[in-house]
Parts: C-alpha cells; sequence; structure tokens
C-alpha cells in the first residue's frame, strides 16, 4: 500500500500501521499536528479508527490554555505545552521558536514518513517511523534548515512518544564497572524522569534505553547509538497537555557542534521500542529484531566459537612460552578459539603506556606473533586479538609525534583515565593512522576476531562528543569492508558501550569485566532484555574471583557460562584435573547446545524464591533451561521449577544433562529417570514444574528437553 499527502483541506485523518500484533494509529491533520493515538495490540481490520481516537480524546480543564496543546509526535513549547520540547534550535545565536505543522505524509506498507515545516522560523522536520521484524519500531527524526543562516541544533530527539495512561511504572537503569544494568523498577513519579550520559558513550546502564510496564504489557524503548544519550519520560501533570506522559529519547552532542548551513540537514540515530504481554515477551521482540535486522549478516554467523581469553590467566605477565602453554591447555578442555588479550605491543608490560603503538612488542615476541598464531592454528583453534583503537598513552611513540591528536582543550590540563587520552576521531589524519594500523596487523596475521576495547571516558569532549562517534564508526565501518570476515567484539571496560548502533557493527560484546557466576546471573539476564544471548561473551573465570573475591566451584561458574557466548578467561594449568573434567564437559555441552541458545527464543523463569534464577531459550523441537540458586534457601525443598513458552498439548522428554552438581546430586529423587528422561506435557511442565535440588547457595542445574513426536 502506498498513501500520499493528507492535503484534503487541513482534515483529520487517521490512518494505521499493523505489525504482526501491534497497532499504532496516527491522526493527521494538515496545517496541524501528528499524534500517536493507539499504541497497543492489534486492532481488527475493521476498527473505527475516528472512534478509537475519540474514545480518549480529553476535553479542556480550568488553567489549562484555551485551545489545548497537543504535543503529538513533535512537542514543541507553542500553544503553552510545558515539557521538554523535542527539538531546540538556535538562529544566530538566538532562541529559535518553532511551530511546526504537518504538510504532508506517506504511508507504505508498514513505514510512516510525516513531514512538519515551518517557514517562518525556516525549519523543516522529516519523522519516519517503521515496525520491523519482531514488531520492534525503528524511528528517526531528520531537521533541514530551510531557513537563511546558520541554524545551531541544541537537541534532536530521535523518538517522542506519547505515553498511553494504562503505562504506570517504569524501569531505568544505572550501573558500574563490573556491576552493569542495575535495574531500578517504580511508579512513574509525576515529576517524571530525567536521564543523560556525558562520557562519550553509552556506559554502564546507559541513558538510551528504559521499560514501561503496564498490566499485562511491557514496553522497552533504546536509542541506537553508542556515544552520549538522553531520556525524558513527563508525566503531564500539569494538565498542559493532553494527560498522556511524553518520552523523548535521542543522541548527545556538545554544544555548537550540530550547526546546519542553509539547505543542510541533520538525521538522528534510531531509537526503537516494541510493546509486549511479558519481559519474556520484550526480549524476544528485540532479539528477532537484531537478528533480522541489526547484527552484521546474522543468517551467515558459523556457530560461536568457545573462547580463551588470556586476560585472567596472564594479565600482563606475557611471554610467548607461556601463551603457547596456556594455548595447548586451552586446546585440550575444547576450546575453540584463542584471545591475545592487553600487553603484546608497543612497551605495554602494564596499563601506563604504549596505547597508539600498536606494533607487536618485540621483547615479547622476538619473531613476532607468528609462532604463537602457527601454534594456535595446529591446536585447531583460531585466533583473535586484542586493541584499544581510540585511545594513545601520554608515554607512547604516537603521542610524543603527534601529541595533538588527542581530545584537549588547548591551555589546559589533559586529565587521564587509566593512564591514558583520547584520540581525536574526528580527524581524518587520525582514523587513516588507525586504519593503517589495524589493517596492517589483520593483512600480516591471520586473525580471525578483534576484542576492541574502549576504556576511558571522554573527557573534555572538546566540543566533539558526537563527532567522535561518528568517527569511531567511520573507523570500524572501514576496517569491517577491508576485513568483511573478521568477528569484532565491543568493550569498554565490560559492558559501558553497548548499544544496538555498535551491535550493526560487531558480532558480540563483552557484558561485563566481571566474571564472578553470581554477579552474571544479574547482569546476563539484564542485558538479555535487550540482546540475545549469541552476542553476549559468557566466560568461566577463576576462582577466587579477582574482582569479588568470591570462590564458586566449577560447575556452578561453568553451568552458568553455558548461557551466553561461553568462554574461559582462567588458567586451566592452574585448575585441577577435577576443575578441567569439569569444564571440559561443560565446553561440550555448550557446543551441542548453542544451536539452540543462539537461534531460540528465550524465557525468562520466574520462581517465587528471588534467589533463584531461571532463564529456558526453545528452538525447534528442543529447549535447554538453566536453573541456579545464589542463597541457602530458608526451606529444604524449593518450589519447583515451573518452564513456560512450551506447546501445552506436546509431550517432552525432560534430562538432567551431566555433570550434575556435586553437592546437590545427593538430594536428587530418582536420578536414573532424570538420565532417561521424564516424559510430561507441556502443561504439566508450564504449571506444576520441576522439583530439583536447589537448596545449597552456588547450586545450578541444566535442563534439557526434547518434544517428541506427535
Ligand atoms: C578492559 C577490558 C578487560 C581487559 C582489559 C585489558 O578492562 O574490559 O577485559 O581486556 O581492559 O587491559
Amino acid at each position: 500500500m502506498f498513501i500520499t499527502g493528507a492535503g484534503e483541506g487541513g482534515c483529520l485523518e487517521h490512518v494505521r500501521l499493523d505489525g504482526e500484533a501491534l497497532t499504532l494509529v496516527f491522526a493527521l491533520e494538515e496545517g496541524v499536528t501528528a499524534d500517536c493515538v493507539y499504541l497497543g495490540a492489534r486492532l481488527p481490520d475493521d476498527e473505527d479508527l475516528a472512534a478509537l481516537a475519540a474514545a480518549t480524546a480529553r476535553g479542556r480543564h480550568e488553567s489549562q490554555p484555551d485551545a489545548s496543546p497537543r504535543p503529538g509526535l513533535l512537542p514543541e513549547h507553542k500553544g503553552g505545552w510545558s515539557g521538554t520540547p523535542a527539538l531546540a534550535l538556535r538562529r544566530e545565536g538566538a532562541p529559535c521558536d518553532t511551530d511546526l505543522m504537518v504538510n504532508d505524509w506517506e504511508v507504505e506498507g508498514t513505514a510512516i514518513a510525516v513531514h512538519f515545516a515551518d517557514s517562518l522560523a525556516g525549519v523543516a522536520v522529516l519523522l519516519r517511523w517503521r515496525i520491523g521484524a519482531g514488531d520492534v519500531v525503528c524511528a528517526q527524526t531528520q531537521l533541514t534548515n530551510t531557513g537563511e543562516g546558520a541554524l545551531e541544533v541544541e537537541r534532536l530527539a530521535a523518538l517522542a512518544l506519547p505515553i498511553p495512561p494504562r503505562f504506570t511504572e517504569v524501569t531505568s537503569y544505572s550501573g558500574r564497572w563490573a556491576g552493569e544494568m542495575q535495574e531500578h523498577r517504580r511508579p512513574i513519579a509525576p515529576d517524571g524522569l530525567a536521564r543523560a550520559t556525558a562520557i562519550g558513550k553509552p556506559g554502564f546502564a546507559g541513558a538510551g534505553r528504559l521499560l514501561l510496564h503496564a498490566e499485562g504489557e511491557v514496553l522497552g524503548a533504546h536509542v541506537a547509538w553508542s556515544g552520549d544519550q538522553w531520556l525524558a519520560l513527563q508525566p503531564d501533570a500539569q494538565g498542559a497537555g493532553d494527560g498522556r506522559a511524553m518520552l523523548l529519547m535521542g543522541a548527545g552532542w556538545s554544544p555548537q557542534e550540530v550547526v546546519l548551513a542553509p539547505g543542510a540537514s541533520v538525521s538522528t540515530p534510531h531509537a526503537v521500542f516494541a510493546l509486549a504481554p511479558c519481559r519474556s515477551a520484550l526480549a524476544q521482540a528485540f532479539h528477532t529484531h537484531l537478528r533480522a535486522e541489526v547484527l552484521p549478516d546474522r543468517a551467515t554467523w558459523p556457530p560461536r566459537k568457545v573462547h580463551l581469553n588470556s586476560w585472567e590467566a596472564l594479565g600482563f605477565g606475557l611471554s610467548q612460552d607461556k601463551l603457547i602453554a596456556l594455548a595447548e591447555d586451552a586446546a585440550a578442555l575444547g576450546i575453540e578459539r584463542f584471545v591475545l588479550d592487553d600487553g603484546w605491543f608497543g612497551a605495554r608490560r602494564d596499563d601506563t603506556t604504549s596505547l597508539g603503538d600498536w606494533t607487536v612488542s618485540p621483547d615479547v615476541f622476538p619473531e613476532g606473533l607468528a609462532p604463537l598464531i602457527a601454534r594456535v592454528h595446529d591446536l585447531g583453534m583460531d585466533f583473535g586479538l586484542w586493541v584499544e583503537p581510540e585511545m594513545v598513552s601520554p608515554d607512547s611513540n604516537l603521542y610524543r609525534l603527534h601529541p595533538d591528536w588527542c581530545l584537549h582543550i588547548e591551555g589546559r590540563d589533559r586529565p587521564t583515565m587509566r593512564g591514558q587520552l583520547v584520540l581525536d576521531l574526528t580527524l581524518a589524519q587520525v582514523r587513516d593512522y588507525l586504519f593503517g594500523a589495524l589493517d596492517a596487523l589483520l593483512s600480516t596475521y591471520p586473525i580471525a576476531y578483534l576484542k576492541w576495547d574502549h576504556n576511558r571516558d571522554l573527557f573534555p569532549a572538546a566540543g566533539k562528543a558526537l563527532g567522535q562517534t561518528q568517527g569511531f564508526y567511520a573507523l570500524i565501518d572501514r576496517l569491517r569492508a577491508a576485513h568483511p570476515k573478521v568477528e569484532i567484539e565491543s568493550c569498554s571496560s565490560g559492558g559501558g558501550r553497548i548499544d544496538f548502533g555498535v551491535l550493526s557493527r560487531v558480532h558480540r560484546v563483552w557484558p561485563t569485566d566481571n566474571n564472578d557466576a553470581i554477579e552474571r546471573l544479574r547482569i546476563i539476564p539484564a542485558w538479555s532484555q535487550f540482546l540475545p544471548l549469541e552476542v553476549l561473551g559468557s566466560h568461566v573465570g577463576p576462582s577466587p574471583n579477582p574482582i569479588t573475591g568470591r570462590r564458586l566451584s566449577m560447575d556452578f561458574r561453568a553451568k552458568v557460562a553455558v548461557f551466553g557466548h561461553m568462554g574461559v578467561e582462567a588458567d586451566p594449568g592452574r585448575m585441577s584435573d577435577k576443575e578441567r573434567e569439569c569444564l571440559a564437559a561443560h565446553i561440550a555441552l555448550y557446543k551441542a547446545w548453542r544451536g539452540v541458545l543462539h537461534a531460540g527464543t528465550l524465557h525468562r523463569l520466574a520462581h517465587p524464591d528471588p534467589n533463584v534464577t531461571g532463564m529456558l531459550v526453545i528452538h525447534d523441537n528442543k529447549a535447554l533451561a538453566l536453573v541456579a540458586q545464589t542463597t541457602f534457601s530458608p526451606v529444604f525443598d524449593v518450589a519447583p521449577l515451573r518452564l513456560a513458552g512450551l506447546e501445552p498439548q506436546a509431550r517432552y522428554r525432560v534430562t538432567l544433562p551431566e555433570p550434575w552438581p556435586p553437592k546437590a546430586r545427593h538430594y536428587l529423587a530418582n536420578p536414573d529417570a532424570w538420565r532417561d528422561g521424564v516424559i510430561l506435557s507441556g502443561t504439566a511442565l508450564m504449571t506444576h514444574g520441576l522439583a530439583l535440588p536447589l537448596t545449597h547457595p552456588e547450586t545450578a542445574w541444566l535442563i534439557a528437553l526434547e518434544r517428541l513426536p506427535e
């Protein structure tokens, strides 16, 4: 279907976009405004849209503008609306007030484009919304300077979404290093919520994601941008709107960074949102969207190889012999990719030096990386390498040669973080240098994978917060075009740069530096609200854990690590034979089940004990669940675990893949039955559940399901 132009003398039109299970209804009025008057479950085809809009239209109250403001999809201050406008502009230094009116619109398939113009202000805006895979809505705003003289864009929302009043609670996120994605759910307060990041990346939680909750519904929204981001959730507390809260989200930038010459345009990154009946369904919607529309060539990905990363095994204490010994131990466990982390280049024997000098350190590797890589290949693994391209150490040849290549303010101090500064990626010569250095490495050595790190916040942004992220995208895009087969991971001291913008360029993310399995039982489900398991690096770390000091059994660490893109970040040489055996068995289980875990639908399993975490992934006729207890249960017999997402009438064979948790196995009723398989219907599994020994702290089980033929 292609419909164009409201244009029939300013009359009000109602237009619907339908996804699989979603309908959006827009009210469009030429010369006036555009609004989304319905956002919810798919409506019957013959729904009367005008009646629907009328059913929730508001009248005017005391102490309100005589003509009620209609913020709609493009809230402005005009007419008395008192919230944050979607756009803030200045022309020749003075605030530029706008009164943007709809002058045209087009609908094609599941996409709508709405054109607004204000000839007095010399501004045109184009909103594009599209319902895509997973019923995820992608929104983007373009602004054009149609006037004379330069137009400064201080703010431009990617999405302005009037929120149906049935949404009464919000989940936002905070985070810290090694403690990403902490969820905070609370009622939407009358004074709303405002978040912004100003560190040049989303950070450990990000201002670019949130959830809104209604009875039986959850809405998730996210800004697909790897730099600064902001959001504002504004209830219509003063009644100067139309009773609905407004959600605004966008990318952030530096003052005076976006200045449009006459005729020039700027486009925001995409903001995405989805609506689902529950958090599992919302996660599935985002996973579908990422798999179909965002992750690079997702359909062609080979199975996700098991990694061994040198960082927590060797740190900076690298030598060719130690690395070869580590690689040999890794291969014996069934590892498929050996990743050489920090410390291989320049004079980098600790974190105070050499970022920027991307040549192999002759002290550590007198013959270069070739002998190590050859051994890694002989052992049947491929090779990956850590880099941190956007950074420079003041103690580096690069900095000595080009002290002006870092982000700085002339005449001011250059404060460091982790002993490093940020290169100015808005400069073409800096990007060329970095491309040359990375291209040389990838051309010289058979490198299958780069762990691309970013360990410093952007300060000062030196007026380049937006340009820096654009420069990062330009660099990584150029490198990927030159080396399309190389897989890349986005790491930023763990999960500091994880968003759908970077995910359109990389194959995995490092969700946290915290490999403590108990912490990961919170962090991985939190990220998986937005991201599928195949992109979430999930490593077995050492015990005691170097960050938390916690000691955890290998069985527990390994079971938790199966649910993600599995790897090992510990020295197998320091493990006992029993631990190595246990780890190898779980690596084999991961390989057997990754086809399910990385293509299936993820369900979050509810349990009455808040310290029991359960996840289940279903794909075709198979499913695998992880259930883990972190604390000492107040009761001997923890409530049975109820599964989800199964076909009620189908019959499933349920087994508990071995190895079993050593402590808990003694409490298992009928061990033989769990080996042979218990056959139960989907209804029984989802209603009645499975009683597993989950009394002891740090106990985890894997549960395998096979749907039996009818
Ligand atoms: C960051 C990463 C770690 C590791 C170190 C190396 O902290 O998050 O995984 O690569 O850098 O310096």
